[in-house]
């Protein structure tokens, strides 16, 4: 006979929704599931598999810096090291009403940000979510999707109660969009992409400028609107995190994908000497660092969860640094751990389990909730395996998943601290310390995420690590790309524009 225990309780979902969960907990010597002792073995293997030690930190660091200096001198390297036509920091007195269109791995938002100056700022926005079909679709239609949410943010935001516009006539509205995947640029209104990544596989779009695209798209919809720059997540977060916080040198975006954008001296950058940048001005850089270690793979500790992830993915060999790191990926390199361990005969005997063997079904939030689990009997890891994929777990094996999500979480973010030192150490920021604003869903709502990050930099760096602080990032696409739109018009009335 099955001893058993019954007990109930509720949980929160990511959607916000609120699930009553009905626990049956098994004594576990009466289930044909894992025991205590056999899931601590596996869990001795995974630690192995998935544990970076600082010695190793420290050689993905040197080899991560010579792939940032690279990327500066020659084009077209793994690490792309863009130059993104955002020249310098801002002074803070920028003002002014801007829109801002930012299109992320997950939403589309459209935001009216006004600048009040002295590092103030207000913000109104609208998201809409992406819908599967649209990441795969014609890059026209999605670029005629954008300019449709953009016209009814205006016609909401710039009409008064009678429904006439706001606008004077002739009036444009500058906007800056914030286009978060990799692009070429040679000016700041224009942007070559590079490859789509996060998923997105959006057709006829890859080695087109993007932002052209955009402005055909803005001229069908006869928007009153001029694109006046065309920024990345990160570029926007660096200037958004410096208007606030001059102390800020570094931005990281750790969400769906992840990179960084920091602000170099024009005359290290030497694959554009030739355009004749004065050598004192600096630029913002976008790293698109999540290429780092693609194709070769020569540096980063790949377990085979990663290989597959890689090679079944639409991207085979790119953005091999991010596929270890980012949001889109880490629920997925969990299952397979889990769907190996249900081939080896581990896990779920005699339960059924296809609900687990649909690629991408365990979302990264999933190990979010797996690791900040208060309860003694896991109560929330309970609700996810019977609420979503139909499996009774024992405590032995609840234990062991948040083990496994422990592993795989740290890992990104102790790989993420490997990034930003080695940003830290190219740039000699170590000494004088810095501030690195940060944002995307992995750093602001996985439990601890932070935490690691800052232990990795100690470990790469010891005690002295303590002189580099992430903090939460200002809403870097939104108003950093208002910013930035405000920036570019003052070098245009300066007689700056377009690319010197
Ligand atoms: C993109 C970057 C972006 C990052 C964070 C990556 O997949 O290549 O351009 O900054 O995701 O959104």
């Amino acid at each position: 006979m099955v001893a058993s225990r019954r007990g109930s309780g509720s949980i929160t979902l990511p959607t916000g929704q609120t699930m009553a969960i009905h626990t049956r907990t098994h004594e576990e010597e009466d289930l044909p599931h894992a025991t205590k002792k056999t899931m601590a073995d596996h869990l001795r293997k995974y630690e192995s598999l998935f544990t970076l030690t600082p010695q190793r930190m420290r050689m993905i660091v040197e080899a991560f810096k010579d792939s940032l200096e690279l990327g500066l001198q020659k084009p077209k390297q793994v690490v792309p090291m863009i130059p993104t036509f955002v020249f310098g920091w801002p002074t803070g007195q920028e003002s002014g009403d801007f829109l801002a269109l930012d299109l992320g791995g997950t939403n589309l938002r459209v935001c009216l940000v006004t600048l009040q100056g002295e590092g103030k700022f207000e913000m109104t926005q609208t998201k809409y979510r992406l819908t599967e079909e649209q990441k795969q679709d014609e890059g026209t239609k999605l670029f005629d999707f954008c300019a449709e949410c953009l016209k009814t943010f205006i016609d909401t935001n710039f009409t008064d109660e009678d429904g006439n516009s706001l606008l004077k006539p002739g009036e444009l509205l500058p906007l800056g969009f914030t286009f978060s995947y990799p692009c070429y640029q040679t000016r700041i209104d224009h942007g070559e992409l590079i490859r789509w990544t996060k998923g997105f596989g959006v057709k006829n779009t890859e080695g087109r400028d993007v932002a052209e695209m955009f402005r055909q798209s803005i001229e069908k919809y006869e928007l009153p609107v001029q694109m006046t720059a065309l920024i990345n997540d990160t570029t926007g977060t660096l200037i958004a995190s410096h208007y606030v916080n001059p102390k800020t040198k570094i931005a990281v975006i750790f969400g769906t994908g992840c990179n960084a954008a920091y602000m170099e001296d024009v005359k290290n950058i030497e694959k554009i000497n030739d355009l004749g940048i004065s050598e004192k001005d600096q630029m913002a850089i976008n790293c698109e660092w999540g290429a780092f270690d693609s194709f070769e793979h020569e540096h980063l500790p790949r377990t085979k969860y990663d290989t597959i992830v890689d090679e079944t993915s639409n991207k085979p060999g790119e953005q091999a640094f991010e596929k270890l790191i980012s949001g889109r990926y880490l629920g997925e390199i969990l299952r397979l751990v889990i769907c190996e361990l249900i081939d080896e005969g581990v896990l779920f005997l005699g339960q059924e389990t296809y609900k687990l063997e649909t690629p991408y079904v365990f979302e990264t939030a999933f190990l979010s909730l797996m690791e900040s689990d208060p309860t003694d009997e896991l109560l929330m890891i309970i609700g996810i395996f019977t609420h979503f994929f139909a499996v009774e777990t024992t405590l032995a094996e609840r234990q062991f998943f948040r083990a496994l999500a422990m592993l795989i979480g740290r890992r990104a973010a102790r790989l993420s601290a490997c990034g930003i030192a080695a940003i830290v150490g190219k740039m000699g920021y170590l000494d004088e310390g810095c501030l690195v604003g940060a944002d995307g869903s992995l750093y602001n709502k996985y439990p601890g995420f932070a935490d690691r990050v800052h232990e990795g930099l100690i470990d790469v760096f010891g005690e002295k690590g303590n002189n580099i602080k992430t903090v939460h990032a200002e809403d870097g696409s939104g108003v950093g790309s208002a910013i930035i739109a405000a920036m570019t018009k003052v070098r245009r009335d300066a007689g700056l524009y377009p690319n010197v």
